[in-house]
């Protein structure tokens, strides 16, 4: 496997380019099994977890027409094996995202129960739930959820708690639903509008995106999709962070700001230097850091994708800063990693209390899941020594070429292949 090593303690400096949105590109690659035919979505990032949604769409009978400078067409005419098989699912939790678009356009689905991150139970019960109201038959064997439907109907469905892939994969399944669905307490995040407004081109009938109602009136056929993916939130959001803590000086090009403005205040409460252009983002870390505090929550709050990375930047800072997990229960692996890196954090609960130090010394580390893994590389970028970071492909199931990128920023970072 893999490792990264990286020798800290050097300011960041440059200009870094995000690419397209891992969260976004993995709901509309799921949703061309709604459709029949030609499917060109452009802006797709290079990330394994895009990967691997791509072979599990050729394994469902979707054929990769062509592929290259991050454009795909996906020819979905042929799309007509509803097993989505455990091998593949079991690396990536989205993978559920396939469910409802096979029951609605194919009346079957067998489904692995997901993997993916290691950050709590992440149930799917609200999709299973949503399917069966909307009259599908669902069953779980030998690991396998099974679901038949000879027509999904329009429901009126109200989520628990806000579930982002729990909204796409309903929604998707509403659009070729019989009649109305009206999902409430949907999720607001960028991917979900984005979904729902390149489905509506693509011919579905939606309304309320963005809001925590969204109503879907099921049409008999959806056209191909043609889209251009929107860039990355958490990735413009980490090398923000990674500018931060090295006290650099990165221009983070190829941004949406209104997607990051939680991100944006809190690092300037922190008194990070952080001007805001239309599609960029230049962060400076000149002033003495200062401990803040946050809580996640779904958009437009603070997001759980960036709790670990800031975490490690309140690490640094001057005082006690108390971050709370809402949205996840299990979302704090970073911690014992941080801490053997010299951080004093102490956990109760969803709650983490971090009193700043002067400064990280370098060590081997672990990577455990995704964004815990970029925090442990920001740590260990402005830490003093050498940090060792093994597991490093769940950093490669999110980040496109994230040491070559940061190397160009001037990192001393290297890949040893394993
Ligand atoms: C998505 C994102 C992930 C992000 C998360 C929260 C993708 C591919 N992944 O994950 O990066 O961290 O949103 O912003 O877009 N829940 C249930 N039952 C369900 C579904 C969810 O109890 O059926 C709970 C989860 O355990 C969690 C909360 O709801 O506590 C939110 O999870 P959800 O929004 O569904 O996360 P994902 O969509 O998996």
């Amino acid at each position: 496997m893999d490792k990264i090593v990286i020798e800290g303690g050097r300011p960041l400096e440059g200009t870094v380019k995000v690419s397209g949105a891992k969260n976004a590109v993995l709901p509309i690659l799921a949703a061309t099994l709604l459709t029949r035919g030609r499917n060109i979505i452009e802006g797709v990032p290079n990330v394994r977890d895009v990967k691997t949604m791509i072979r599990l769409l050729q394994d469902l009978g979707a054929e990769v027409a062509s592929y290259e400078d991050e454009k795909i067409i996906l020819d979905t005419s042929s799309a007509n094996n509803p097993e989505a098989p455990y091998d593949l699912v079991s690396t990536m939790r989205a993978s559920c995202l396939v469910l409802g678009p096979l029951l609605a356009k194919l009346g079957r689905a067998r489904v692995s129960l997901p993997g993916g991150c290691a950050i709590g139970a992440r149930p799917i019960d609200f999709h299973i739930k949503g399917l069966e109201a909307m009259g599908a038959k669902i069953w779980l064997d030998h690991g396998y959820v099974h679901g038949t439907a000879d027509c999904l109907k329009g429901i009126q469905f109200y989520f628990d708690t806000v579930s982002v892939t729990g909204t796409a994969n309903l929604m998707m399944a509403a659009c070729l639903a019989e009649g109305e669905t009206v999902l409430e307490n949907a999720a607001k995040e960028p991917e979900v509008v984005f979904l729902a407004d390149v489905l509506s081109q693509a011919g579905a009938k939606i309304k309320g995106q963005g809001t925590d109602m969204i109503t879907i009136q099921g049409v008999a056929s959806l056209q191909p999709i043609e889209c251009r993916i929107f860039p990355d939130r958490i990735e413009a959001g980490t090398y923000m962070i990674a500018a931060a803590i090295t006290r650099g000086d990165v221009l983070v090009e190829n941004c949406i700001p209104q997607h990051l403005e939680p991100v944006i205040l809190k690092l300037q409460e922190a008194q990070v230097d952080v001007d805001v252009k239309e599609t960029s983002i230049r962060v400076q870390g000149r002033r003495p850091l200062l401990a803040v505090n946050a809580k996640t929550n779904p958009y437009p709050a603070f997001p759980t994708d960036i709790q670990a990375q800031f975490m490690a930047l309140m690490t640094l800072a001057r005082g006690q800063s108390i971050i709370m997990e809402t949205v996840f229960e299990n979302r704090f692996m970073h911690v014992a990693e941080l801490k053997r890196m010299g951080a004093d954090i102490t956990l109760d609960g969803h709650t983490a209390v971090i009193n700043g130090i002067e400064g990280l010394s370098g060590a081997p580390l672990m990577a455990t899941d995704l964004r815990a893994s970029a925090s442990l590389v920001l740590a260990a970028l402005a830490a003093k020594g050498q940090s060792v970071i093994s597991r490093v492909y769940h950093i490669d199931r999110g980040y496109v070429g994230m040491e070559k990128k940061l190397s160009s920023l001037g990192a001393r970072i290297q890949r040893l292949a394993n």
